[in-house]
C-alpha cells in the first residue's frame, strides 16, 4: 500500500514495521483537537490568501463531517495511515477531493502533533483541577465534622502528641493546595501555540501565527521553531506535578489502610469502596486505597520514562517523541480516576469514636506537656525532659499511666509538681494549649478551615 509520503519510495513498508511505527491506535483520542487545530490552520491560510474562501469553506465542512464520524464512532482508522493526522487528512481528501490536499500547506505533522497534545493537555489539566477541587471540598467537609475529635499524632509511627483529627486531615489539604499551584503553573507552559513552526524551520507562507493562536484560545505563540517541534518539557512538567500529587494521595491512602485495621480502628470505609476476600469471609479490604497507592508507582515510572526518552535526542523532531503519548495519556487517566475514587472513598468513610484517652494513656501522649509544665515552674527544659523521662520510666515499671500516678509519686522527681498537673495532662487541655498560628488548638484549626474554605470555594 502506498503511503501519503511514499513519493520517493520504491518498496512498501514491512508489515511489522508499519505496526511498530504507527501510533493511530493510541493517538486517535486526539481527534477533536486535531480537527479543531486544522480548522484554525485552514482559516489562517484563507486569511493570508493561500486558500480561496470557497476552498477553505469546503475544507472546514469536510472536517466538520469527520468530527461527526468520530463522535458517532463511525470513523474507520487505518493502520497504514500511521497516525491521527494522516488518517484525518486522507479522509478529508476522500470527502472533499483534491482541495483537501491543500490543508497541509505551511504545516508539518511535527508542529501539528505539538499543537494537538498541548490542546489535549490544557483540557486534561482543567479536568484534573476540577476533580482535585471536589476532593478538597470532601476533605474540608470531613475536617469540619472533626475539629474536636482527638487522635494521637505520630512521629516515627509512635504515638507522639494528641492532635485534632481535622488538623491531621487538613495537612493533606495543604499538599493539595500546592498541587493545584503546580498544575496551574505547568499549564502556563502548555498553553503556547506552536503551529507555523512547520517541520522545524518555520514556513515560506505568510501566515499570521497570532491569528491562529487567537482562534484556538492560546495567549502566546512559541518563539523558536526548532524548540517548538522538539520540546516536550510541558509533558514532563505535568507528569512531575502528577507524580507529586499521586505521592500525596498515596500517603493518605497508606493512612487509610492503617486506620481501617482492627489495630487502629479509626475509620470504617463504606462497602462501596472495599472488597471482600474469596476465602476469608470476615474480611473487608481497603482496595481503593491500596490501588491508588499501587498506581503511584506507575506514574513515577512514566515520569522517568519520559525524561529518559528525551535525554539523548538531538534537535529537532525525532520519532522518539511519538513515545510521549502513552505515558501522558495513562498519567492523565490514572490521576483523574484516582482523584475521583479517593474523593468517593473519603466522602463515604466514617470516623469511629476514637478513645483517645485510652490511646493517650498507654502512649504517654502528654509526656511533653509534663515537661512543659515543669518549664512553666521555672525548670530548664533539659532538666524537665530528664524528670519527665524518669516519671515515664516509673510508669513503665509499675504498669501505670501518667494520670494514674499519685501526686506523691510525681513529687519524687520534682517538688515543683502540684495538684494542677492532673488537669494540665488531659488530652483536651494539651490540644487547647497548642494555640499558635498553624497549631492544633481547636480555634486555630477553625481559623484554617475558614481560610481553606475561601481558597477552595
Ligand atoms: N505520530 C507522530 C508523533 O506522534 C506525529 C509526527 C510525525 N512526524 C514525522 N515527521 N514522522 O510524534
Amino acid at each position: 500500500m502506498k503511503q501519503p509520503w511514499g513519493g520517493r519510495f520504491k518498496e512498501s513498508t514491512d508489515a511489522l514495521m508499519l505496526r511498530f511505527s504507527s501510533s493511530i491506535f493510541f493517538d486517535q483520542r486526539l481527534y477533536a483537537y486535531d480537527i479543531e487545530g486544522s480548522m484554525a490552520h485552514c482559516r489562517t491560510l484563507q486569511q493570508c490568501k493561500i486558500l480561496k474562501p470557497a476552498e477553505a469553506g469546503k475544507i472546514i465542512a469536510g472536517l466538520g463531517k469527520i468530527l461527526k464520524e468520530f463522535d458517532q464512532g463511525k470513523f474507520k482508522v487505518k493502520e497504514n495511515l500511521e497516525d491521527i493526522h494522516m488518517n484525518i487528512e486522507q479522509r478529508l481528501i476522500d470527502l472533499v477531493g483534491p482541495v483537501g490536499g491543500k490543508l497541509h500547506t505551511g504545516r508539518s505533522r511535527n508542529d501539528q502533533v505539538a499543537l494537538d497534545i498541548r490542546m489535549y493537555l490544557r483540557d486534561a489539566i482543567d479536568a484534573i483541577q476540577k476533580s482535585l477541587h471536589q476532593l478538597a471540598q470532601t476533605v474540608l467537609t470531613q475536617a469540619k465534622k472533626h475539629v474536636d475529635t482527638l487522635i494521637p499524632g505520630y512521629t516515627h509511627l509512635q504515638r507522639a502528641q494528641p492532635v485534632s483529627l481535622a488538623h491531621h486531615l487538613l495537612a493533606y489539604l495543604e499538599m493539595f493546595g500546592r498541587d493545584r499551584e503546580r498544575l496551574a503553573d505547568a499549564r502556563k507552559r502548555v498553553n503556547v501555540m506552536p503551529l507555523g513552526s512547520a517541520a522545524l524551520a518555520g514556513t515560506n507562507f505568510p501566515i499570521d501565527r497570532q491569528y491562529t493562536a487567537k482562534l484556538l484560545g492560546f495567549p502566546a505563540v512559541t518563539h523558536n521553531s526548532i524548540d517548538a517541534v522538539s520540546d516536550r518539557d510541558f509533558i514532563v512538567e505535568f507528569c512531575a506535578a502528577a507524580s507529586v500529587l499521586m505521592m500525596h494521595l498515596s500517603r493518605f491512602c497508606e493512612e487509610i489502610v492503617l486506620w481501617s485495621t482492627s489495630e487502629f480502628a479509626f475509620i470504617e470505609l463504606s462497602d462501596a469502596y472495599t472488597t471482600g476476600s474469596s476465602i476469608m469471609p470476615q474480611k473487608k479490604n481497603p482496595d481503593a486505597a491500596e490501588l491508588i497507592r499501587g498506581k503511584t508507582g506507575r506514574i513515577y515510572g512514566h515520569l522517568i520514562g519520559l525524561l529518559t526518552m528525551m535525554k539523548g535526542q538531538p534537535l529537532a523532531y525525532n520519532k522518539d517523541l511519538q513515545e510521549d503519548k502513552e505515558p501522558l495519556f495513562d498519567t492523565v487517566d490514572t490521576v483523574q480516576t484516582s482523584l475521583e475514587v479517593f474523593a468517593g472513598m473519603l466522602k463515604t468513610a466514617k470516623f469511629k469514636k476514637i478513645k483517645v484517652e485510652k490511646l493517650a494513656a498507654s502512649g504517654f501522649l502528654t509526656a511533653t506537656d509534663l515537661a512543659d509544665y515543669l518549664v512553666l515552674q521555672g525548670v530548664p527544659f533539659r532538666d524537665a525532659h530528664e524528670i519527665t523521662g524518669k516519671t515515664v520510666a516509673l510508669c513503665l515499671d509499675t504498669g501505670k499511666t501518667l494520670e494514674q500516678l499519685t501526686l506523691k509519686e510525681f513529687q519524687k522527681f520534682s517538688k515543683k509538681i502540684k495538684q494542677d498537673v492532673f488537669d494540665y495532662l488531659s488530652v483536651e487541655q494539651s490540644v487547647k494549649r497548642k494555640n499558635v498560628y498553624g497549631g492544633t488548638a481547636p480555634n486555630r484549626v477553625k481559623e484554617q478551615i475558614s481560610r481553606l474554605s475561601k481558597i477552595w470555594k
